[in-house]
């Protein structure tokens, strides 16, 4: 990996490791930390040791949000033409799991960044928020698409419309995380989760990330079909072979990727 300035990598056995690394702006997302991050999940979707990657923050926050300072001026074609927007459709594009470890706060873009993530790990600290109303703009990183989708209408209005926040075990209940553990064990438990996914069969899981996904763009007779044809697809795989020999065999199987 090369020299990142806002971020830090590490590996994990088969996990990548993401730490955005702005602590004193809170993990705020300037351009440069997102080419970065989307530099570093390139790599490690590219790299066949990897099988699952973890995003995290620090303690104090995941992140709070686009950088405010480097927008205030920005004209809508400034905003245009930095291409933020592709930035994070390009996030979405990442074929491997990512597991978003998320203490403190997760606010504006720092929320979206996490819902951009397949599974969320919380801390009991951390707050998911949608503060652009309080500085005269709304989310524009999906947040109002994909809150409205996790949670319904009535509570992704109160956030999006009245900076409502949502601490972890509210996130919990609601389905917008998988787990809110003790702070002390938030990005432990997300390296695990990650880990546990990373060694599973790596076409089944990044056909199952792409068909869960596609839940959210489809409809049903359309998500259906393309289920079937991903399943069927992993009958040509060496490792659906391997599964099944290996379950009838009453043995652990060996995951070839291939
Ligand atoms: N952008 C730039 N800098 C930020 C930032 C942000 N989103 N959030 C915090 N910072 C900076 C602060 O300016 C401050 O820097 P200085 O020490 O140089 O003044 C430092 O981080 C620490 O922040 P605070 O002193 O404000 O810390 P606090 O504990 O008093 O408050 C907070 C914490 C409630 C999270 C507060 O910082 C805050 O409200 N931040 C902004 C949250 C926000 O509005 N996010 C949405 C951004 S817009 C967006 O994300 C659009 C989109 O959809 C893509």
């Amino acid at each position: 990996m090369p020299d990142y300035t806002d971020i830090l990598t590490e590996t994990h056995g088969r996990v990548g490791l993401v730490r955005l690394n702005r602590p004193k702006a809170l993990n705020a997302l300037r351009a440069n930390l997102l080419a970065e991050l989307l530099d570093a999940l390139k790599a490690f979707d590219a790299d066949d040791a990897i099988g699952a990657m973890v995003i995290t923050g620090n303690e104090r926050a995941f992140s709070a949000g686009a950088d405010i300072k480097e927008m205030a001026d920005a004209s809508a074609v400034d905003l245009m033409n930095r291409g933020l927007s592709d930035g994070w459709q390009r996030i979405s594009a990442i074929r491997k799991p990512i597991v978003a470890a998320v203490s403190g706060f997760a606010l504006g873009g720092g929320c979206e960044l996490a819902l951009l993530c397949d599974l969320i790990v919380a801390s009991e600290t951390a707050q998911f928020g949608q503060p652009e109303i309080t500085i005269g703009v709304i989310p524009g990183a999906g947040g109002t698409q994909r809150l409205t989708r996790i949670l319904g209408k009535a509570l992704a209005m109160e956030m999006v419309l009245n900076n409502r926040f949502l601490k972890a075990d509210e996130a919990l209940a609601h389905g917008l995380v998988n787990r809110a553990v003790a702070v002390e064990s938030y990005l432990d438990e997300a390296l695990a989760l990650a880990g546990e996914i990373a060694a599973r069969a790596p076409v089944a899981v990044r056909l199952g990330k792409e068909a869960v996904n596609k839940a959210y763009e489809l409809s049903l007779a359309e998500g259906l079909a393309a289920e079937e044809r991903a399943f069927y697809l992993l009958f040509s795989t060496e490792d659906q072979k391997e599964g099944m020999a290996a379950f009838i065999e009453k043995r652990a199987p060996i995951w070839r990727g291939k």
